[in-house]
């Protein structure tokens, strides 16, 4: 079992959620339940799992229930069927206490709009969740001033949120879910108010943490770049419904629809794609299949690294996994294709 597991979850908004359910399970989509009952459907028997420590994106377009989603995660809404569970845990058994508590130890939450206490300063705001947890002050501020650092803001302590930049109070954001030491960090849409380069330096900034935190992370975003930088895995979600759910590499390869795929277009695909994914196995019989004189690429290399070794050299190239065997054969031409898409 996962870490997190939402299993055949629906919700749906309205009056009577429960007899526009039947009309769901019935077959009905979300545009004929809205227009027949007036109900949205938020999710539509939705189901994923969730591994301990990977960086789990949620993507699709505005409406697609990416925010109901991560909202089953934090109980800030109850789904109309289906279960959500914590390492093994029922959070819909839960009870208010219960829950209050599991929200403030084990979840640290980062919001698109920031979210920071306007009255409390830089280093208020991050020790605020261990405050409610009754964390003395010398020990809180310790705590803190840790995080503050982390991230970068060492000197900040006194600002107030809006003395700070929009990139700053994010930062702020971000050590103020990190201070509890959560387990799971939940962050809707974190960073789609920043401007590119400071939303670019904010994803480089959580993927070094996170190498070395590794938390349970569940990002959301709208944005397929940045979903295949920063995501471990995946989901995405149409109309309330799961349509694909996969590594950054086979949501580009291998799209399950037209939408995943329209998604995709944009992409910068050799940022994407690695030499093992396009490569071409050596099978074991086939000692002859790499050249001597072949340059050697790393199996996990991105094909940007490998784009300017190709040109270079013009010959096929040799992909080595992590022990120095050669596992595969890469052409100039191959590479051109996976590009092209
Ligand atoms: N409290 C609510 N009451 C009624 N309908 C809701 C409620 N919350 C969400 N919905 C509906 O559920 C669907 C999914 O909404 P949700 O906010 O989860 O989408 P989203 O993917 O987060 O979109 P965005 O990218 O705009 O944030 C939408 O059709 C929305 O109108
Ligand atoms: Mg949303």
């Amino acid at each position: 079992m996962s870490y997190i597991e939402i299993r055949n979850i629906f919700k749906i908004f309205g009056p009577d959620p429960q007899s526009a359910l039947e009309l769901v399970k019935g077959g009905a989509d979300k545009d004929e339940i809205l227009a027949k009952t007036g109900h949205t459907v938020g999710l539509h028997y939705v189901s994923l799992s969730i591994e301990q420590g990977e960086t789990f994106v949620v993507m699709g377009l505005s409406g697609s229930g990416k925010s109901t989603l991560i909202r089953h995660l934090n109980r800030l809404i109850d789904p109309t069927a289906g279960e959500v569970s914590f390492g093994g845990e029922d959070i819909l058994a839960m009870d208010i206490p219960t829950l209050n508590a599991f929200r403030r130890k084990r979840l640290g939450m980062v919001f698109q709009r920031f979210g920071l206490l306007p009255h409390r300063n830089v280093m208020d705001n991050v020790a605020y969740g261990l405050e409610i947890q009754g964390t003395a002050r010398k020990e809180r501020e310790a705590a803190a001033s840790k995080w503050i650092e982390r991230v970068g803001l060492e000197g900040y302590e006194a600002k107030y949120p809006d003395q700070l930049s929009g990139g700053m109070q994010q930062r702020v954001g971000l050590a103020r879910a990190l201070a509890t030491d959560p387990e799971v960090l939940l962050m809707d849409e974190a960073f789609s108010a920043l401007d590119p380069l400071i939303r670019s330096d904010m994803q480089d900034e959580l993927m070094k943490l996170q190498a070395e935190l590794h938390k349970t992370i569940v990002f959301i975003t709208h944005d397929l770049d940045e979903a295949l930088k920063i995501g471990d895995r995946i989901a995405i979600l149409k109309d309330g419904k799961l349509v694909q759910v996969g590594r950054p590499e086979e949501i580009v390869l291998r799209p399950a629809d037209d939408y995943v795929q329209a998604f995709t277009r944009g992409v910068n695909r050799s940022r994407v794609l690695r030499a093992k994914s396009i490569m071409e196995p050596i099978t074991s019989g086939e000692h002859q299949a790499a050249r001597e004189d072949w340059p050697s690429i790393q199996a996990h290399a991105r094909l940007a690294d490998i784009l300017p070794v190709a040109l270079a050299n013009g010959t096929s190239m040799t992909v080595r996994d992590a022990k120095d065997t050669a596992i595969g054969t890469l052409s100039p031409q191959q590479i051109v294709e996976a590009l092209e898409g």
